[in-house]
């Protein structure tokens, strides 16, 4: 048996609890089980509709640990005992426990300067960045990029990504108190958007990658070049981030191309970005640890606007 966070009562009004007594997985196939040290929760998981589709509600996709075990079919290059980082993916979930099951495409070993509460902030973050620069807009050097909620985890690592690796020019926009911050982590512009009117103090924007969603994602509408493109991943999605209708703002701005997708989780991109991150290339995310009994206010602390970093749940805590 194994400790696990686990999610009862309903969507709406959800509750969080530490169950003592789940049945600890085991691999099978090629499946890996990772003893986790710590998982990290992200904000609005707990309204991740794929959550609720599964009997047994233990949350968590970002998680740091050691392999455990390995299924009988398992041909990789893990082997036990090796420290990973995993992103598991939306649909499968459950890192939030003493044990998970991983796929062999969902992990890699951890960057060796982070200690593993420090790396189980970063999965989420990475491949977000990664996939929303890299894969769906495709900056190029030069190029504008504005990021919204620029101080999140996911902020973070997209100014860092598009500034550092792509070579784009970054507006940031965060409240006034992560300027000087972001600034360091290569933005070229930091923008407050408790200022009214923000949005039109930025012009000529190629790439909008938004973190937030509405408010402030239909205010960068006007921010953005006749044919560029926004990008989001901000909760809660639109009926038109899932192909259905269209967003209104076309009406004013027909050219511009939007698109919403979800983060999946991929091997190659944690082992790139683990190196970035030896490298000195990406700095860590800050944290806020919890101890597995204190999950229900870890959830909350999550939930909470101008925290202090990613909350991270610590199952084996760090030796000093
Ligand atoms: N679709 C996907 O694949 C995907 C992937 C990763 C994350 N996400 C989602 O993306 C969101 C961001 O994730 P995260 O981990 O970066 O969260 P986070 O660390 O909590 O960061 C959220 C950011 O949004 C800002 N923000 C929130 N509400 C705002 C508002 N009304 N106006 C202005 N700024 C606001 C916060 O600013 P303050 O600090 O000033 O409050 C903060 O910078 C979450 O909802 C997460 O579930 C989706």
């Amino acid at each position: 048996m194994m400790k696990a966070v686990e999610v009862r009562g309903t969507q709406a009004n959800p509750e969080v609890t530490l169950n003592p007594a789940v049945p600890r997985p085991s691999p099978k196939k090629a499946e890996i089980l990772v003893k986790v040290h710590a998982a990290a929760v992200t904000r609005d998981e707990l309204t991740w509709e794929e959550l609720w589709r599964r009997p047994l509600r233990i949350p968590g996709h970002d998680i740091s640990g050691e392999i455990a075990a390995l299924g009988p079919d398992y041909q990789g290059d893990l082997r036990v005992g090796d420290e990973v980082y995993s992103m598991i993916h939306a649909f499968r979930g459950l890192g939030q426990a003493e044990y998970v099951i991983v796929e062999s495409s969902e992990v890699a070993r951890k960057p060796r300067l982070l200690n593993h509460a420090q790396a189980s902030a970063m999965p989420i973050p990475l491949l977000t960045a990664w996939e929303a620069i890299f894969e769906r807009a495709q900056v190029q050097k030069g190029w504008k990029v504005l990021v919204t909620g620029a101080n999140g985890a996911v902020g973070v690592i997209l100014v860092q990504m598009a500034s550092r690796l792509a070579g784009a020019e970054v507006v940031a926009v965060s409240s006034p108190q992560h300027h000087e911050t972001l600034k360091q982590l290569g933005a070229s512009q930091v923008v407050d958007y408790n200022t009214p009117n923000w949005e039109d103090t930025i012009k000529d924007v190629d790439v909008v990658i938004d973190t937030v969603g509405d408010p402030i994602l239909t205010k960068t509408w006007k921010t953005v070049k006749s044919h560029g493109h926004i990008i989001t991943v901000g909760p809660p999605p639109a009926a038109w981030e899932y192909g259905k209708g269209r967003p209104d703002e076309l009406d004013e701005f027909p050219n511009v191309k939007w698109l919403f997708f979800i983060v999946v989780p991929k091997r190659e991109t944690l082992e790139k970005a683990a190196q970035l991150i030896d490298n000195g290339t990406i700095k860590p995310i800050a944290i806020e640890l919890f101890s597995p009994d204190k999950a229900s206010q870890a959830h909350k602390s999550a939930s909470i606007r101008n925290r202090k970093g990613k909350v991270v749940i610590e199952f084996v805590p760090e030796k000093n």
